[in-house]
């Protein structure tokens, strides 16, 4: 039976996040700069991109360029950039084509010019899209989020719109940058580092965690699968034990 096959369309996880990493590494083994392993990452992205669209997959969260990501040598960082904004012109058709939306999280407005500019017209030219959610988190840190997210609330209580008894599970989720889009239910990161490196702490408080020793250059639409396939044999607990939990 083919990998494809295996999979319970009915129980899809509705939302994937991946922390796409091992590009460098990646360049590194075929004896190249990092920005080659950066451009090869591309690829990875369209296939999984079209895998998870194809499957039935509601969000898919990819993390490109965190907060921190800005410390890397200079060079480096604006060719991601770079890449970023040659990557959406290309690829806006396609996204079209395949009826996916684009959106993105993180601190979007401090991005060079160019790559702001760009993204938001990508994300205004899919806006109507609706079979797939595609989510960029650039510029993106958690902590952030989380800060943001309190200092928001905190200036409606001052305000007097709402008071602190409000703030519960679902006013703070309102609050981050991931407002109506469902928690991941599975998270993938590749090149084999198992650390979540500032990525969506609050929405993953009950996700499926699923490591990969494969570089992101080399993840295809296979290895989405072989995710997804391993995410259908667990069992969620949530808490209960094995027994409440109604297959
Ligand atoms: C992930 O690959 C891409 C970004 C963080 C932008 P890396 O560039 O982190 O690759 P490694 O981890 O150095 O191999
Ligand atoms: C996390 O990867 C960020 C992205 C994938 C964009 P890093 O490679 O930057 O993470 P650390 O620094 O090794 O934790
Ligand atoms: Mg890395």
């Amino acid at each position: 039976m083919d990998l494809k096959s295996q999979i319970n369309i009915e129980k899809l996880p509705r939302h994937i996040a991946i922390i796409m990493d091992g590009n460098g590494r990646w360049a590194k083994q075929h004896g190249k700069a990092r920005v080659f392993g950066h451009r090869n990452g591309v690829t990875a992205v369209r296939e999984t991109t079209e895998a998870a669209a194809e499957l039935g997959v509601e969000y898919l969260t990819l993390y490109a360029f965190s907060t921190e990501n800005w410390k890397r040598p200079k060079m480096e960082v604006s060719a991601l950039m770079r890449l970023l904004v040659e990557t959406l012109h290309k690829e806006i058709d396609t996204l079209n084509k395949n009826d996916i939306r684009l959106q993105a999280i993180g601190d979007i407005s401090k991005l060079p010019k160019s790559t702001y500019k760009t993204l938001l017209e990508g994300i205004e030219n899919t806006k109507d899209n609706k079979r797939m959610t595609l989510v960029l988190a650039l510029n993106y840190s958690a902590k952030w989020e989380i800060m943001e997210a309190s200092r928001q609330l905190a200036r409606q209580v001052q305000a007097g719109e709402i008071t602190p008894d409000d703030i519960d599970e679902a006013a703070f989720s309102n609050a981050l940058n991931t407002k109506g889009i469902p928690d991941p239910e599975l998270l993938i990161r590749t090149s084999g580092e198992t650390r979540l490196s500032n990525f969506l702490l609050w929405q993953i408080a009950y996700a499926e965690l699923y490591f990969t020793s494969i570089f992101w250059p080399d993840f295809r639409k296979e290895n989405l699968f072989n995710a997804i396939i391993d995410f259908q044999r667990r069992e969620r607990r949530f808490g209960k034990i094995s027994e409440q939990v109604v297959q």
